[in-house]
């Protein structure tokens, strides 16, 4: 499994899964559902602010599932700006650049390292605290914020944050550059699926991600999506008039996995029927070029899928691409060639009261053709790499779709889009 990098930092990864399967006290439980009443009065009224200013903003992305591995997008930062190439990541929170501070250990970029402002983010900033782990935050210096992320394939940044000019367009023609913090990464750990890359744009749910800064200076409403195309490329975007609400599929953000983007549990359906494996806990992850199953899911996809294949003119077979791939009689030119023999599978999503709402993987969302012409199954074994009992929703099943995080009314959403084109409205777009 070369490229199946996931974009989640670990430490939190861990805590938090800790905090689900482990029992937790009644107590805990009232503070989580005050905290979320808090929430819910600044939201509203945050909305009604951001909704007079109602700007998006939308950026071309570059890039594939197989055989780059990842989609990046270029972002305009510093002062004077210069471009850099990002991996965009929905797992995790934090933008950093690989950093002149000078740099003790950088990886390979595509451009000079960033060299940071002298406007540094001081440790007492919430965003300095949002980035430490719980109950750790202790101010070594008060004038400077360290900081450090793992991610689920080893990799790692460390470093210190500094706040900086970006430069955005916004689709009303409006020019925005606002001040917003990054991390200045000087000291950085490549993990099994590195890519050679500036940074990381980091997307998540947390207060120090570039969506929910632009929306807590009430620039942007703190909603984002992403349109990768199946041909490679595709579209980000910031703010909510870019898509036609009515036609997505909705479900509410699971308030269990509060750091990640996560629709709650889902039952695996193949081939439309039940299979009676239930409780997924799942999340989006644009950060992960892959899916990630957890054993139990996986062993019973892998069942299926084998049952169907059983008497096709299919065989496995070796491919240094992933674990499990399949020959035919000719190598395969595309997904078309194969897509007869695999079935459709999904997750079947609980959105409230007895409504589910259904995330298919058609083969298109599962394979890939490999340089050898072979298909190869692109849903990993999720508990082999760590990921414990979660299931990682990855940029191959994501693919020629609208995927919606709506942070402002706690919901996620999809639905199917040509990624193709960039949109410059919602009546253009569909
Ligand atoms: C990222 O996207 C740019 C286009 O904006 C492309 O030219 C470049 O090759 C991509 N960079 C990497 C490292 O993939
Ligand atoms: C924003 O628009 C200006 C003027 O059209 C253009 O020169 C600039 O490259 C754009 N910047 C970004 C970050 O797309
Ligand atoms: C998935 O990984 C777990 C943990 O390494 C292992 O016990 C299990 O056998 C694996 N399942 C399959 C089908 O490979």
């Amino acid at each position: 499994m070369g490229k199946g990098k996931v974009g989640f930092s670990v430490m939190a990864l861990l805590v938090i899964l800790g905090l689900i399967l482990g029992s937790s006290s009644a107590s805990s439980d009232d503070r989580r559902q005050r905290w979320r009443k808090t929430m819910l009065s600044g939201e509203m009224m945050s909305s009604m602010m951001l909704n007079r200013i109602g700007s998006s903003i939308v950026f071309p992305l570059h890039g594939n599932v197989y055989p780059i591995g990842y989609y990046n997008v270029t972002l305009n930062i510093g002062q004077p700006s210069r471009p850099y190439f990002l991996d965009i990541d929905t797992g995790s929170d934090l933008t950093w650049l690989q950093c002149d501070a000078p740099c003790r250990q950088c990886t390979e970029a595509p451009h000079p390292l960033y060299r940071p402002s002298n406007n540094l983010v001081i440790c007492k900033d919430p965003i300095c605290a949002s980035l430490q782990p719980p109950g750790e935050h202790n101010c070594q210096d008060p004038e400077q914020c360290d900081y450090e992320v793992e991610y689920a394939d080893g990799g790692s940044s460390l470093g210190v944050l500094v706040k900086d000019v970006f430069l955005l367009n916004c689709t009303n023609g409006k020019r925005l550059n606002p001040l917003l913090a990054l991390g200045c990464g000087y000291d950085q750990f490549p993990g099994r699926d590195h890519h050679p890359i500036d940074g990381i744009l980091g997307l998540g749910r947390g207060i120090s991600s570039i969506p929910s800064q632009l929306s807590s200076q009430g620039l942007v409403q703190n909603v984002i999506g992403h349109c990768l195309s199946g041909r490679g490329g595709g579209f980000l975007f910031f703010g909510e008039d870019i898509y036609d609400s009515s036609r997505v599929a909705w479900t509410p953000m699971s308030r269990e996995l509060s750091k990640y983007y996560s629709p709650g549990f889902a039952e695996l359906i193949f081939n439309g029927k039940s299979t009676g494996i239930i409780n997924l806990l799942a999340v989006f992850d644009s950060g992960s070029s892959y899916t990630y199953l957890n054993s139990r899911a996986y062993e019973g996809l892998l069942f299926s899928l084998k049952r169907e294949l059983s008497g096709k003119p299919l065989g496995e077979t070796p491919d240094q691409t992933l674990p499990l791939c399949w020959k035919g009689k000719k190598p395969f030119k595309s997904i078309r060639d194969v897509k007869k023999y695999f079935k459709t599978f999904a997750l079947s999503f609980i959105s409230g009261g007895r409504t589910k709402t259904k995330f298919e993987f058609s083969p298109e969302a599962y394979l890939i053709i490999s340089s050898k012409g072979n298909a190869c199954l692109g849903i990993l074994n999720g508990t082999e790499v760590g990921l414990r009992d979660l299931n990682v929703i990855g940029d191959i099943s994501m693919q020629d779709r609208l995927v919606v995080y709506n942070n402002e009314k706690q919901v996620i959403g999809w639905v199917a889009a040509n990624c193709d084109r960039l949109p410059k409205s919602k009546i253009s777009f569909f």
